[in-house]
């Protein structure tokens, strides 16, 4: 059976993962998706073979160094593991603004204090403290400057979004990671109709991904979907409002589901109006960002309407 070597210590780890194995004895190792996608819990093997699903998704220079994800390490062999120097992959960033954009939902801009490479849809983790953090994803746009955008909605109870809420202001300094993920645009097939669909705060990815294929050039058509219970649920109305009478390939659709829809808005789940109005799918690319039974439900229909599984994209938060 295989062992863990951390601190000196020697830990058997049954069929636990890394990051399980070692904070069942006592370990503090960062974690938050706990899946393998947020790279929290980053470690690095000083000894020992890493499995190559714990690196999946992390950047060639990170694997090539042995870091890997804790979660989503499931050792073979004996392996001796490090947490990662502080700072691996991690910068300061500063807030320059925070802003309501509904009653539920903040966002936060951030000058990080050197560039960062991202796509838009991409996301970064935000700490906390040292061992607290959680994912946000980026609703801006590198071409269109060098300030992040985050969406943060409040969660009840949420440790990172309650102290967001609470206490984070413009000027303050804070820890961020370097964005990863694979929901973004990618040029190439500018004809390809798009569908994006999102709830609540999983609009910010569709936000950055939607201008950045405009600005790409992007000339199929772009089909933007929002879902809400009532319309205190929706905000950035104005800005994809405005889009979508500059662009004639843009449409943006919000859909109410539990209150009559003013005019503008379209009543019903938002997954079945943009069924209703996109039925077949073949040859689309799909984004899907939100709650994760709608975006669960979505793939599952979207691939049934005709979408290719390589074609859907999708972050379930
Ligand atoms: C790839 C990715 C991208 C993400 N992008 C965004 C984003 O752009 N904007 C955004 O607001 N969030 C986003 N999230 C979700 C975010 O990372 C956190 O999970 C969320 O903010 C809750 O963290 P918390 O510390 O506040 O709550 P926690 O302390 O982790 O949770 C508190 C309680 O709430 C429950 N809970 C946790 N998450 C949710 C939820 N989403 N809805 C309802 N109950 C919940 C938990 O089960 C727990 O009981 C993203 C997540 C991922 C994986
Ligand atoms: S906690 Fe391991 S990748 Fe998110």
């Amino acid at each position: 059976m295989a062992k863990i070597i951390y601190g000196g210590q020697s830990y058997e780890c049954g069929e636990n993962s890394v990051l399980d194995c070692l904070t069942a004895q006592g370990v503090t190792v960062p974690s938050s998706c706990h899946s393998g996608v947020c790279q929290t819990c980053l470690m690095q093997a000083v000894d020992g073979e890493v499995p190559e699903k714990a690196t999946a998704g992390l950047k060639p220079t990170l694997a090539a160094q042995n870091y890997f994800m804790a979660c989503s390490c499931y050792p073979e062999q004996d392996i001796e593991v490090v947490l990662p120097e502080a700072g691996t992959g991690k910068l300061v960033a500063r807030v320059t603004s925070v802003e309501y954009l509904n009653s539920d939902i903040l966002g936060i801009r951030l000058k990080p204090t050197r560039a960062i490479e991202y796509k838009a849809g991409q996301f970064i983790n935000l700490f906390k403290d040292e061992t607290t953090a959680r994912s946000y994803s980026l609703a801006s746009v590198p071409a269109l400057g060098e300030e992040l955008f985050l969406n943060v909605r409040k969660v009840p109870s949420g440790l990172v979004s309650g102290w967001v809420f609470a206490n984070l202001k413009a000027g303050d300094g804070i820890t961020i990671s370097e964005a990863s993920g694979d929901c973004f645009y990618v040029p190439g097939n500018p004809e390809q109709n798009i569908l994006l669909i999102a709830t609540g705060s999983g609009l910010a990815p569709l936000y950055g991904i939607v201008r950045d294929a405009l600005l790409n050039g992007h000339q199929g058509k772009l089909s933007l979907y929002h879902g809400s219970y009532n319309t205190e649920g929706f905000y950035l109305v104005g800005e994809l409002t405005e889009l979508a009478q500059t662009h004639r390939n843009f449409s943006y659709v919000p859909c109410v589901s539990e209150e009559q829809a003013p005019a503008g808005y379209s009543s019903g789940m938002v997954l079945d109006v943009a069924l209703a109005d996109n039925p077949d799918l073949s040859g689309w690319r799909v984004f899907l960002c939100g709650n994760p039974d709608m975006v669960n439900a979505a793939r599952q229909q979207t691939f049934f309407a005709g979408a290719s599984m390589r074609e859907i994209y999708a972050d379930p938060f």
